[in-house]
């Protein structure tokens, strides 16, 4: 049988450029080769997108350090049916680029790769890629779409605010407009992006303004959320009609909360406990909720949805849901499925397939 040709694409043009790296450092060394004929692409911080012969990521064991590889061969995407996809810029389309990929794996986080872009990138070149499909990523991207989304669906979230750049970003410095309404413990985010970058908590009115210039700085939609107290929840999810959930894990930091240099820099900021240490029935609801989100907000393929159990009232509240987590082999996301017997190989193997099977599906429908 011959292999399946399997494109792994990383980096990209976002904050979390780094962080994709990483994980796509991991997914390339645990591919089979024996079943993957495996290609890289990587996508620079400029948009620039390469295609590599040998190492594409370079300094993967330090994540401070941790770069593309500038040796790659600059490539632009053809969308013709026929064409191979991804085509040298310039000069002869060598040996593997002249290969059109079976499937598109986007190991990519944050905007240009987590939202919707490059999988509406795909779908026109009618290529088969992992994860979630446009509306699914671009939903789960917007923290704000989400929220608003799980409400309609009953499913409960911390309650926030939320302010747009030019219309009504003033509200987001009135603290007292804020407290009025969401008490004084506070966490503020940009509304699209990932891995902690540009969230601050903010428990003082002299804190609030560089947290909401700092949020705004990365993106023109920001929200500010009551902060939940209470302990913090994650589940892997892998499917397309209806996910699979792992039991959850918990999140235990040495930090205020679960930063990004808890996340990526310090290996003694975070105590990850898989299985939680929950009662059955809490443990169940919880992967109820969190499937009922996944399908809620339109996802396939995989997804870690991460909430809290809050400790006053005992409800499950929905943070958010990540369509490409952290992917490392000792990521949240894979040590969820290891705990569940499934290793991080069989778990790629299984989001590849997945990854057919909605092509295969979007196939039957007729233009
Ligand atoms: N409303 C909240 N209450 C308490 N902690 C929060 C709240 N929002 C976020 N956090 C903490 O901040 C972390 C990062 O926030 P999150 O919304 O998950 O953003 P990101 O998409 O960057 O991961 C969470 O994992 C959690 O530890
Ligand atoms: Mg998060």
């Amino acid at each position: 049988m011959s292999k399946l040709k399997v494109c792994v694409v990383c980096g990209g043009k976002s904050a979390e450029h780094e962080v994709s790296l990483l994980s796509a450092n991991s997914v390339l060394q645990n591919l089979d080769p024996e079943r993957y004929d495996i290609h890289t692409v990587g996508i620079s911080r400029s948009g620039q997108w390469y295609i590599y012969e040998q190492q594409a990521i370079l300094h993967a064991d330090d994540p401070k350090q941790v770069c593309l590889n500038p040796e790659g061969i600059p490539i632009t995407v053809d969308l013709r049916p026929e064409s191979s996809f991804l085509v040298a810029v310039k000069g002869d389309a060598k040996k593997r680029n002249a290969v059109r990929p079976d499937i598109l794996f986007p190991v990519l986080h944050g905007p240009f790769g987590e939202d919707g872009t490059i999988q509406g990138l795909f779908e026109m070149a009618n290529m088969a890629y992992v994860g979630t499909g446009v509306a699914g990523s671009a939903m789960a991207m917007d923290k704000v779409v989400t929220k608003q989304l799980l409400a309609i669906n009953d499913l409960p979230t911390a309650d926030f605010l939320y302010c747009v750049a030019g219309k009504n970003d003033q509200q987001a410095y009135n603290w007292d407009l804020l407290t009025s309404k969401l008490g004084s413990d506070l966490f503020v985010k940009p509304a699209n992006l990932g891995s902690s970058v540009g969230i601050s908590h903010v428990q003082r009115q002299d804190d609030l303004k560089s947290a909401i210039d700092l949020a705004f700085s990365y993106d023109n939609k920001i929200l500010i959320e009551k902060a939940v107290r209470g302990r913090e929840f994650v589940c892997g999810l892998i499917g397309n009609l209806k996910p699979e959930v792992t039991r959850p894990g918990e999140i235990i930091t040495t930090h205020d909360f679960f930063d990004y240099n808890a996340k990526y820099i310090e290996d003694k900021a975070l105590e990850f406990v898989v299985p939680a240490a929950l009662a059955e029935a809490i443990q169940t609801e919880i992967q109820d909720v969190f499937a009922r989100a996944y399908e809620a907000l339109n996802l396939t393929g995989l997804a870690r949805i991460d909430g809290f159990l809050e400790a006053e009232t005992n409800r499950i509240l929905i943070n958010e849901a990540n369509t490409m987590p952290g992917f490392t082999a000792t990521s949240l996301f894979a040590k969820t499925w290891q705990a569940q017997g499934v290793s991080y190989s069989q778990l790629l193997d299984r989001i590849i397939k997945l990854g057919f099977e909605q092509h295969q599906r979007a196939q039957r429908l007729r233009c």
